[in-house]
């Protein structure tokens, strides 16, 4: 499929985006090993969340999906899951296979773990390593660095671990592990990460203790179901946040967006840009803070982006290279290495794409460089197969003169399946 853009004036008008991608991967994993009943309100139907969906069913879990985002799990408690009759498919799902791989380390059963073909080239040592640590009898290529996974569970014993890498897959991988093991398991961070696992643990009443950069977690206790609300996703609402930042005279308002300080890094940055945000109606639910955000176009400055800053706005980076284009200045990117092993080596394919269209960017090493601003012209685009890449680029065609062709564009619904028709809402 292809999507294809042509400039327009401004964005204006009310919209809600789509329940968050991190707590619906969570809800389902979680809600299927707790005890009792799990209902999930705003459900994220996109193509991720269904392959974890599957792969839990596939796992003996009985869960219900409703026609309006709802989901419904009746939990068996921790060692309710069962041997799958076969390989376990998670599409293009990082979040999917890392996570399981921790959870079936813990099981008394056999399963394989694989994916399309830029999971089978994602690193897989991050967590295969640590997790062999806890006594895992885990497999895959080039002794465990890449799936297939094939895990045969075991009982494990608990682990005090630094991550090398600060990712919150990783983490929640040995935080699912850890619950299979008698003892506390204690993970440190380098730097902070998305903390939707540690919340929702706590939310069904795990043995968990959370304090900034280190998570303590005793295991083999059971999980209660809970009622869980998702928050619209804050990585969704950031293309139209980019946009409506970008567009002279554009106002918007998104409402009940998932504001949590391990993910707001694009609000942040983009208020230090210099576009004008305004946060109400703050409020916690499931222990996650939402909030309504109105949006107005401003001028902006180039900013200085650092490692601390990354995790924060991680799969939010290309598109600030777009917003960068807009600004007056260099916008610098450090200490973002990790862009290179997401769903694409997302340096590499945005400096590429954004370079077609009349952007001043240069690739670096551990991210990249924008010199602002710059005229953008229609090109003849492609994503990649990467959804945070394919949209960018729409967010970067609705500035540029003329028309700009977004190849492959179906990856969209990997995340965001309703993404081209709430744009079309908004366009003034
Ligand atoms: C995710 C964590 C991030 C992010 C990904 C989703 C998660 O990855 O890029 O899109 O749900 O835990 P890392 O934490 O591995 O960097």
């Amino acid at each position: 499929m292809e999507l294809v853009i042509e400039k327009i004036k401004q964005l204006k008008g009310n919209i809600s985006v789509p329940g968050d991608k991190s707590i619906s991967h969570r809800s389902l994993i979680l809600g299927s090993i707790a005890r009792g009943e799990t209902r999930i309100s705003n459900f994220l139907k996109s193509l991720d969340c269904l392959k974890t969906l599957e792969c839990m069913q596939a796992l003996g879990a009985e869960i219900e999906l409703g026609e309006d985002n709802s989901v419904k799990i009746k939990g068996n408690g921790l060692y309710g899951l069962q041997e799958p009759k076969d390989i376990l498919d998670v599409g293009n799902s990082g979040t999917t296979i890392r996570l399981l791989a921790g959870l079936l380390s813990g099981q008394d059963f056999y399963s394989v773990l694989c994916g399309d073909a830029s999971i089978r080239k994602r690193p897989m040592g991050r967590v295969v390593e640590p997790l062999r640590l806890m006594g895992a009898d885990i497999w895959g290529k080039k002794d465990g660095q890449f799936a297939p996974l094939s895990i045969r569970g075991n009982k494990l014993k608990s682990l005090y671990y630094t991550l090398p890498v600060a990712s919150a897959q990783v983490k929640s991988a040995l935080l699912l592990a850890g619950l299979y093991t008698a003892g506390e398991t204690i993970i440190r961070e380098p730097l902070s990460t998305r903390d939707h696992t540690e919340r929702m643990l706590e939310t069904m009443q795990s043995n968990i203790k959370i304090s900034p950069l280190e998570i303590k977690l005793t295991g083999e206790k059971e999980l209660r179901g809970k009622d869980i609300f998702i928050p619209g996703d804050i990585s969704s609402a950031a293309y139209f946040i980019a946009a409506a930042g970008v567009l002279k005279g554009s106002q918007i308002i998104i409402k009940q967006v998932g504001v949590n300080p391990t993910r707001n890094g694009i609000i942040e940055i983009l208020k230090k840009m210099g576009t004008k945000i305004d946060i109400s109606n703050y409020q916690i639910k499931s222990n996650e803070p939402q909030a309504d955000l109105k949006i107005e176009y401003s001028e902006l400055e180039g900013i200085e982006i650092k490692k601390e800053e990354v995790p924060f706005l991680i799969d939010e980076l290309p598109l600030i290279a777009v917003v960068a284009s807009q600004a007056q200045g260099k916008t610098v990117v450090s200490g973002a290495k990790e862009l290179r092993v997401k769903e694409t080596d997302r340096i590499k394919t945005i400096v590429s794409e954004l370079k077609k269209m009349g952007v001043d960017i240069k690739e670096r090493e551990d991210g990249f460089m924008v010199e602002g601003p710059c005229k953008l012209e229609g090109a003849v685009c492609e994503s990649y197969n990467d959804h945070r890449i394919a949209m960018s680029l729409a967010v970067a065609a609705l500035l540029a003169e003329g028309k700009t062709v977004i190849k492959n564009s179906e990856c969209i619904d990997i995340s965001f399946p309703d993404f081209e028709d709430i744009l079309q809402n908004l366009i003034y």
